[in-house]
């Protein structure tokens, strides 16, 4: 009785305690975590999280290619991640005749997994904070960094050595990785369940989406590292995941483990405000442009609809994570608490004249070098925009020229110039609609002269007097001049360099482009890199001075990539005024969003049957449902795709992909009542697996716990 007691007051005290802000660096759990966590219901140990000898959870977790998370969830090397982390690779896969990405791919065995060049599964077996070291006054941070990174190398042979600043360079940790090259699609749902809701629910709860594929890693015969060979094994991880199919409660624990990529939760009010009301609109306002043309083409046109799945994609991620940004930071008055933050900061340096010394004067600095950093930030994210995203035939000749320039000067001869074009121009041509990219140019450019101003480039000017501002005409110029039409869509690799040179100085495209990049190189990327020095010398001040000044508070650094902990617990919100969210979705919504025939909402017949069917089997919840999706109070970014999220006892409930709207903020100012993230119910998974990939054997591979 007693006992029973004693289990009950702490699962209240679990319930009661708030969630927790921050991404926490996995090797001072102990020192900065440990308790919280256990009083939030956690029954493992720092140690099962990260141990460095020891096999831990942070021997699960990968760096899957270059920016997404992946854990392995069986003794045989299969990785999960999520579906748009693989989105590439299932592409490479895709013809016409043969589309994965709509039928989705379930690799009978192992001989029909499919290789993917260039691909990579990177595991972390150390982080040591070499601070003391990196810091260490006889020598510059450079040349310290070099030495233990060296020292480390010949330590630990086969493994790749990485120094990462923390806290603005206050702190410094090595990691050490192992990178594995060998990993194989195993298995992918269609895109109506991994991207079902496409772009109109991305970064939206309720979401009804499997974001999920399946991966294998494979090693050499020893177990170790190994270039891709088809005598390589499954690799045998040292620790894989075990999948607790019990299901998730409201309220429970829940930690994500994984990537997050960048955050920025240590800036001043005034680069906030910067932000959200320059730079943020700005970008937003080029990409409104891009993505209504692009809409309507794609609606028009299967075949543009195609060719641009992934570009527009692309462009409406970040774009439709900024719009969320600034409604959130606005509504949170999320400028206002850094004032109030600022404020305090002084308020207490004043009673310390010592302090006030060392660090009174950071703020206004900082203030002072984002201010001067607008003109060039502007310049820089309309040539990012405008030069090297929205009008692709600009980006393509902004790499001729660079390639002109080198040849010119030597340093290649003719048959690699030619080459080098080749492969760019390639690169464009692969799923192109020139009309489009017309009228990208033709549509943007006015509004990059009017928002510019004083600061557009001279020789962009001339362009714009000299055709009467008329852009639809100088585009329509520039996409049907002889460059364009024969060197460039016609382009021969076997033709002349010096042909092939006069044509492209000739064209209006090359002056376009040539006016946007020296603009930039010669002026914009100079001062922008002079300012972000200082900027980061001061933030380093700041960041410093925010922990001496505040001690009563527990500071976590910015997301940087390297491996982090975020702690919390499932659980729904009420961002607005009458709208409270629940935090699991379930079969019924897939079918209420259900759209026969729209590309985002569409479902195949054999997996509306099985839904309709009601067959969940072991994978049901209480109520009988099948359920898809999870929200919990996780501190996550980009990056975090792909990451395990994990019960009290480090077993996989689900797998991480996006964030709720309301919360997306969260990388400049977290906000516990607003940040939500959002994973796929493991359970969802296994359901999707067996049922619809009818790859049994994959889930008898796998360890899981829960059912019954
Ligand atoms: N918003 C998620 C992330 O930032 C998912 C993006 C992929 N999905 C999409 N519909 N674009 O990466
Ligand atoms: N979808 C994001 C990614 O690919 C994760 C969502 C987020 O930014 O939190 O990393």
């Amino acid at each position: 009785m007693r006992k029973t007691i004693i289990v009950f007051t702490l699962l209240l005290v679990a319930r009661i305690l708030p969630a927790v802000e921050g991404m926490w660096v996995p090797i001072f759990l102990e020192k900065l975590n440990a308790d919280e966590m256990k009083a939030m219901g956690m029954r493992i140990t720092t140690d099962d999280i990260y141990h460095f000898e020891k096999a831990s959870l942070k021997d699960a977790v990968v760096i899957f290619g270059g920016g997404c998370t992946g854990e392995m969830i069986s003794s045989k090397g299969l990785l999960l991640t999520n579906h748009h982390c693989g989105y590439g690779q299932i592409q490479s896969h895709s013809s016409v005749e043969n589309d994965l990405l709509t039928k989705g791919f379930w690799a009978k065995d192992a001989s029909e997994e499919l290789k993917n060049p260039g691909l990579t599964a990177t595991f972390i077996r150390l982080m040591e904070d070499v601070t003391d070291a990196v810091l260490d006054g006889e020598a510059t941070t450079a040349e310290n960094i070099k030495a233990v990174k060296e020292q480390y190398e010949t330590q630990y042979e086969g493994w790749t050595f990485e120094i990462k600043p923390f806290f603005y360079g206050n702190q410094y940790i090595i990691i050490g990785k192992e990178i594995f090259k060998d990993v194989r699609l195993v298995g992918a749902p269609p895109s109506a369940i991994g991207k079902y809701g496409s772009d109109t629910d991305n970064w939206m709860w309720p979401r009804h989406t499997g974001d999920f594929a399946m991966f294998r890693v494979y090693a050499g015969a020893d177990n170790s590292p190994a270039d891709y060979s088809e005598d390589n094994v499954p690799y045998q991880p040292k620790k894989h995941l075990t999948i607790n199919a019990g299901g998730v409660n409201e309220g429970d624990f829940a930690m994500v483990f994984g990537f997050p990529g960048s955050t920025q939760q240590y800036l001043p009010a005034r680069e906030v405000e910067y932000i959200t009301e320059v730079y943020n609109p700005e970008r937003i306002e080029v990409r409104d442009v891009l993505l209504s043309n692009l809409d309507q083409r794609m609606r028009a046109s299967d075949e543009v609809r195609i060719k641009y799945a992934a570009k527009y994609a692309r462009i409406a991620n970040a774009w439709k994570k900024w719009r969320g940004e600034n409604i959130g930071i606005r509504e949170s008055k999320g400028v206002q608490r850094k004032k109030d933050l600022e404020f305090e900061f002084r308020r207490r340096l004043l009673s310390n004249p010592e302090l006030n010394s060392t660090y009174g004067y950071v703020i206004d600095s900082l203030n002072h070098y984002y201010a001067s950093l607008v003109p060039y930030a502007r310049v820089r994210n309309y040539y990012i925009e405008v030069g090297i995203q929205g009008v692709e035939a600009l980006r393509t000749i902004r790499e001729i020229i660079i390639a002109t320039r080198t040849f010119e000067s030597g340093e290649i001869d003719e048959e690699a110039f030619m080459m080098q074009i080749g492969k760019r121009i390639a690169s464009l041509k692969k799923d192109y609609a020139a009309e489009a990219d017309q009228e990208a140019l033709a549509t943007i450019m006015p509004l990059y002269i009017k928002r510019l101003g004083e600061l557009t480039p001279q020789r962009i000017v001339d362009i714009d007097r000299s055709n009467n501002g008329d852009w639809a005409a100088i585009a329509e110029k520039g996409f049907n001049d002889k460059f364009f039409q024969n060197h460039l869509m016609d382009f021969d690799e076997s033709g002349k360099a010096k042909k092939f040179i006069k044509a492209l100085k000739k064209s209006v495209l090359f002056d376009i482009a040539e006016a946007l990049m020296d603009n930039y190189t010669d002026i914009v990327a100079p001062n922008f890199a002079r300012l972000q020095n200082a900027i980061n010398k001061h933030q380093k001040t700041y960041m410093a001075g925010l922990m001496v000044v505040f001690p009563e508070k527990r500071f976590y650094p910015d997301a940087n990539f390297p491996l982090r902990v975020s702690y919390g617990k499932v659980e729904g919100f009420a961002p607005v005024d009458a709208v409270e969210y629940h935090w699991q979705t379930t079969d019924t919504g897939i079918l209420e969003k259900y759209i026969p025939g729209d590309y985002e909402f569409d479902l195949p017949e054999d997996f509306l049957a099985l839904l309709e069917n009601e067959e969940f089997g072991r994978y049901a919840n209480e109520s009988g449902r099948l359920p898809v999706c999870f929200i919990s109070s996780n501190h996550t970014t980009g990056g975090n795709s792909g990451s395990p999220a994990l019960d009290a006892d480090g077993y996989l409930i689900g797998l991480n992909f996006d964030r709720a709207w309301e919360g997306t903020m969260s990388d400049l100012n977290y906000d516990i009542e607003r940040c939500r993230n959002i994973m796929v119910d493991a359970r969802y998974i296994l359901w999707v697996v067996e049922t619809l990939g009818g790859v049994g054997y994959l889930i008898d591979e796998m360890d899981v716990v829960g059912f019954d």
